[in-house]
Order: structure tokens, then C-alpha cells, then sequence
């Protein structure tokens, strides 16, 4: 038991790591991240020291480190989202791996951590890599004529994944699962019939993925209603012009090692890690794009 505790300080302390090499990449101003920096430095000193003494670690003291992690985690969200400067941009070649919002073994036992370190560090970092080498390509001042065709299958490859893990992290939590609530239940029931019906479209869909690839709860500014639709890899049978809003990474990295092939099972005890509230937040933004209905 006391190794299993330890065990998990030690995942805190590799997430702080993650969340440390990645901070100095986004564009925050400085007062505001030296002020929440300051915090996040004295959380991780008390993990250290809890993990280095040899008193016993009760559950309580497991309990509150948790519980600052994610008011440390909810702090960080608000400044992320903090209005951007309107002319702000990403030069092509710059995008960078976002930290996962959690820690590596947060969403046991549902994905394993083995799992979790393999699709975040190593394919989406691959993801990252490949579409920055294609924008650069792509984007340069002469770009080769002849291999055009072939930087445009690897911006569309990479560019997909990219985005796609980068929705998939924040739409899981260890907190997750039950029912949506607010406007997005009430989406879900009017455009679905039922929360079930869609959770059984939306699982039926992820199953149906013939190899590797995604099943999506999208948003359709043209029909402003909800829809299900699946993508092969990441970017075939792509629905274009509509905003995704939950997203199930079905490619076999994403559940093997822990569920060999019963690619059911995974979708069935997935739902159980959903963060309903990062899905409603997405709804809420994406319903602000008004376009005629056609
Ligand atoms: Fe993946």
C-alpha cells in the first residue's frame, strides 16, 4: 500500500515535469505566470518532501495533494483562456505538444498508464513533429513543386492527429463520466432523442471503424444540431465544417496493451473518465459561430 502511494507521488511529480517543460512554450504574460509558477513550485516541493520522508503517508495527506493538484490545474485553464491578442498567430512550424491535464495513471483503470505515456509522449509528439515539417515545407518561401501533393497527405495526416489528441486529452478527466448536464443534455436529448440513444450511436459508430481511427460528437453550424460521424486514421471520412466536441481515439495505440482486441470493452469503460464539462465548454464556444443554415 505504502509503495502504491508513493508510486503515485512519483506520476504527480512526472506530470509536474510535463506540465513544467511545456509551460515556458505558451504565450502567457509574465506577472500572471510568475504568480501562478510561485504555487506550482511550492505543491511540487511538498510532493517531494512526502515522497523523500519516511513518515507514513496517510490518505488525507494523498487527499489534499490531489485536491491542490487540481485547483493548480483549474488556475492554469482560467489563464489559458484568457482573451488572446487579436493578431496573434502560429508561424508555421511551431506547434508544440500540449501537457496532459492530468497525471500518467489519472485515468486507471479504465487506461492503463503504460498506455497513457506511449499515445501522449510518443504518437502525439509524432503528430507534432510531422506537421511541422510539412507547414515548413509547405510554407516556405519556393516550396518544391513536385513533392506538394505529398507534404499536403502529411499536413492532412499529422495536422488531424494533432488536433484530434489534442481535443481528446481534455475531453477525458479522472473526475469524468454519469450524465452531461445543462444545455449540453438538453442538446443531446433534442437532436438524439436520449442521452442513451446517442451514447449507443456514438458507441456503435466507434466499433464500426474499419482499422484505426476516431468516432466524433460534432457540432454543425449549417444544421445547428449535433451529429455523430466517424474518421478513418485521422483524416478520412472527415466531416468538414462542423467542430468536434468529443472525440474517441480508436486507433489500437490508443487501448491495446490493456485491451488486446475487444475494442468494445474499451469504448464501453471509456465513457466512465468523460469530462461532460470540457464537452459542454466546447459546445457553449462552438454554438457562437452563427452561420445561415443551409
Ligand atoms: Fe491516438
Amino acid at each position: 500500500m505504502e509503495n502504491k502511494k508513493k508510486d503515485y507521488l512519483t506520476s504527480l511529480l512526472s506530470w509536474a515535469d510535463d506540465v513544467e517543460g511545456k509551460i515556458n512554450t505558451i504565450k502567457l504574460e509574465k506577472e500572471d505566470l510568475s504568480d501562478w509558477l510561485n504555487k506550482f513550485n511550492d505543491w511540487k516541493l511538498l510532493v517531494e518532501e512526502k515522497k523523500e520522508s519516511d513518515d507514513e503517508i496517510t490518505d488525507e495527506s494523498i487527499e489534499d495533494l490531489q485536491i491542490k493538484s487540481e485547483k493548480l490545474l483549474n488556475s492554469l485553464t482560467e489563464l489559458l483562456n484568457k482573451p488572446r491578442q487579436a493578431d496573434e498567430t502560429l508561424k508555421p512550424g511551431n506547434h508544440k505538444l500540449p501537457p496532459l491535464p492530468y497525471a500518467y495513471d489519472a485515468l486507471e483503470p479504465y487506461i492503463s498508464k503504460k498506455i497513457m505515456q506511449l499515445h501522449h509522449d510518443k504518437h502525439h509528439q509524432s503528430y507534432v513533429d510531422g506537421l511541422n515539417k510539412a507547414e515548413k515545407e509547405l510554407y516556405k518561401s519556393s516550396p518544391d513543386d513536385k513533392l506538394i501533393k505529398h507534404w499536403m497527405r502529411e499536413q492532412a495526416f499529422n495536422g488531424s492527429g494533432h488536433y484530434l489528441h489534442t481535443i481528446f486529452w481534455e475531453n477525458m478527466s479522472p473526475k469524468g463520466g454519469g450524465l452531461p448536464d445543462g444545455i449540453l443534455l438538453s442538446k443531446l436529448k433534442k437532436d438524439f432523442g436520449s442521452f442513451e440513444k446517442f451514447q449507443t450511436l456514438f458507441s456503435k459508430a466507434a466499433e464500426s471503424v474499419e482499422g484505426v481511427g476516431w468516432a466524433i460528437l460534432l457540432w454543425e453550424p449549417r444544421a445547428a444540431r449535433l451529429g455523430v460521424q466517424t474518421v478513418e486514421k485521422h483524416q478520412m471520412f472527415s466531416l468538414w465544417d462542423t467542430v468536434p466536441l468529443l472525440v474517441l481515439d480508436v486507433w489500437e495505440h490508443a487501448y491495446y496493451l490493456q485491451y488486446e482486441n475487444k475494442r468494445a470493452e474499451y469504448i464501453q469503460n471509456w465513457w466512465e473518465i468523460v469530462n461532460w464539462k470540457n464537452v459542454k465548454q466546447r459546445l457553449e464556444k462552438a454554438q457562437k459561430l452563427q452561420w445561415p443554415l443551409y
